[in-house]
């Protein structure tokens, strides 16, 4: 015993010829490798630290930053969650194709949502949150040098996994004139030829853009034209107002031969921090994913997976109820803009208001004056890429309390340009 003892000491000093002689951690440090020194901050880490900086001065700060529901995840789903987690047989290792009763679930949601089939053996797998799928489709088809369509503005994983993957962001640039919308006729037609993926995400994160099936159509006959696997992210379709019903883009014809959504509790159900979303679609598409994740992670807990059954065939009055809360605020928060005279568009979906800054701003510059003027956090526009320039983003996921208190606070912004 006093053997194995010391030779497990030898081990955690160093290997076992080291013992006895004292390491400096420092000199041994390895250095990180450049895919991650050259990351930038990811957007969100950079706006907490700001934060957490002013709150440490003692000043009160009301963010309008993340799009991360203040609602709570409903009862019956925490009660199905709670007593799942107390069977043993939920505390062993998923499979990473997830609970069939789980696939089953979001193939019916996607039948009564959307009149959509799916296929819950080949065509569904759940994700530890969209997030992480989105970020690992790039190492299922990206081989270093290759490219992928990425809409500028955009939520800023699709870049960020192409590059980490070896692969190249060919950027589209989202714009006004064409009503946020990428133009695929004016994708030169060597980059086309060149694409493997095309990301593409209505109800849109910034600007809040909506798609209806036509634009879907037509990038089913580009992806079909050049090849090409479409991702559409679609985790804000159930967060809409005045009556609209956001179309999946599996609506479209031909839509699951060329693709996949990813979809997520997180935003329709208050599900943030549960981490559960699903990717469905194309059975080749889907399958790619499910070999990488198998080799990579264990799978979503089941009871998780559990709990996402029940919102998922529970009662859905959460996201009527989400809604107005959420077209409330954007009413409030609209009068307060026009009011400060910047102009924006009313959102018809998602959870964002995406304004321009007032002449003689840049985005970052009037999201630093918001900040420092008024204790008020709003993203600036360039964190989602180059387009967001002459932008923000507001989020509605403000408790009520706490939107009051921000727009008394903007209320008081004057332009000192
Ligand atoms: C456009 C978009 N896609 C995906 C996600 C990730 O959602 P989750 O990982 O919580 O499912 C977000 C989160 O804000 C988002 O805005």
């Amino acid at each position: 015993m006093a053997r194995v003892r010391s030779t497990l000491a030898g081990r955690l000093k160093g290997s076992s010829q080291d013992a006895g002689r004292k390491i400096d951690f420092k000199e041994n440090l390895m250095k990180i490798a450049r895919r991650v020194s050259d990351l930038p901050p990811y957007l969100f880490v950079e706006i907490s630290r700001k934060i957490a900086e002013k709150r440490a001065r003692g000043e009160e700060v009301i963010s309008f930053g993340i799009g991360d529901p203040d609602m709570p995840t409903p009862e019956n789903v925490i009660k199905r969650l709670c007593q799942a987690a107390r069977d043993p047989a939920n505390h062993r290792y998923p499979e990473t194709e997830g609970l069939p009763e789980f696939r089953r679930a979001v193939a019916a949601w996607y039948q009564r949502r959307f009149g959509v089939s799916l296929d819950p053996e080949k065509e569904v797998l759940p994700l530890i949150g969209s997030k992480e799928g989105i970020g690992h489709i790039a190492w299922c088809y990206l081989d270093p040098g290759e490219v992928a369509l990425v809409p500028d503005p955009a939520y800023p994983v699709y870049a960020i996994s192409t590059g980490l993957a070896g692969g190249e962001a060919h950027y589209m640039p989202l714009t006004a004139q064409h009503n946020f919308l990428p133009d695929l006729d004016a994708i030169p037609e060597a980059v086309a030829r060149k694409a493997k993926l095309l990301w593409i995400n209505y109800p849109n994160n910034p600007t809040s853009a909506t798609a209806d099936k036509s634009f879907f159509e037509k990038v089913v006959d580009f992806a079909k034209k050049y090849d090409i696997g479409v991702c559409h992210d679609g985790p804000y379709t159930e967060v809409a107002f005045d009556g609209y019903k956001p179309v999946s883009f599996l609506e479209a014809e031909g839509a699951k031969e060329v693709g996949v959504e990813f979809h997520s509790l997180s935003k329709s159900y208050n599900m943030t921090g549960w981490r559960i979303g699903m990717v469905v679609g194309n059975a080749e598409m889907v399958g790619a994913l499910k070999i990488f994740k198998s080799n990579l992670d264990s799978g979503v807990p089941q009871a998780i997976q559990y709990a996402a059954i029940e919102a998922l065939s529970g009662p859905q009055d959460v996201i009527q109820k989400n809604n107005e809360t959420y077209q409330r605020r954007r009413d409030l928060i609209m009068e307060t803009l026009e009011d400060m005279g910047l102009k924006a568009m009313a959102p018809k979906a998602s959870l964002y208001i995406w304004a321009r800054v007032p002449k003689g701003y840049t985005s970052d510059g009037f999201a630093s004056n918001l900040l420092e003027q008024c204790g008020v956090v709003v993203t600036p526009g360039t964190g989602y890429g180059q387009q967001g320039e002459g932008y923000i983003r507001i989020s509605l996921t403000i408790t009520d309390a706490a939107l009051v208190k921000g727009l008394n606070k903007l209320a008081t912004w004057q332009c000192v340009r």
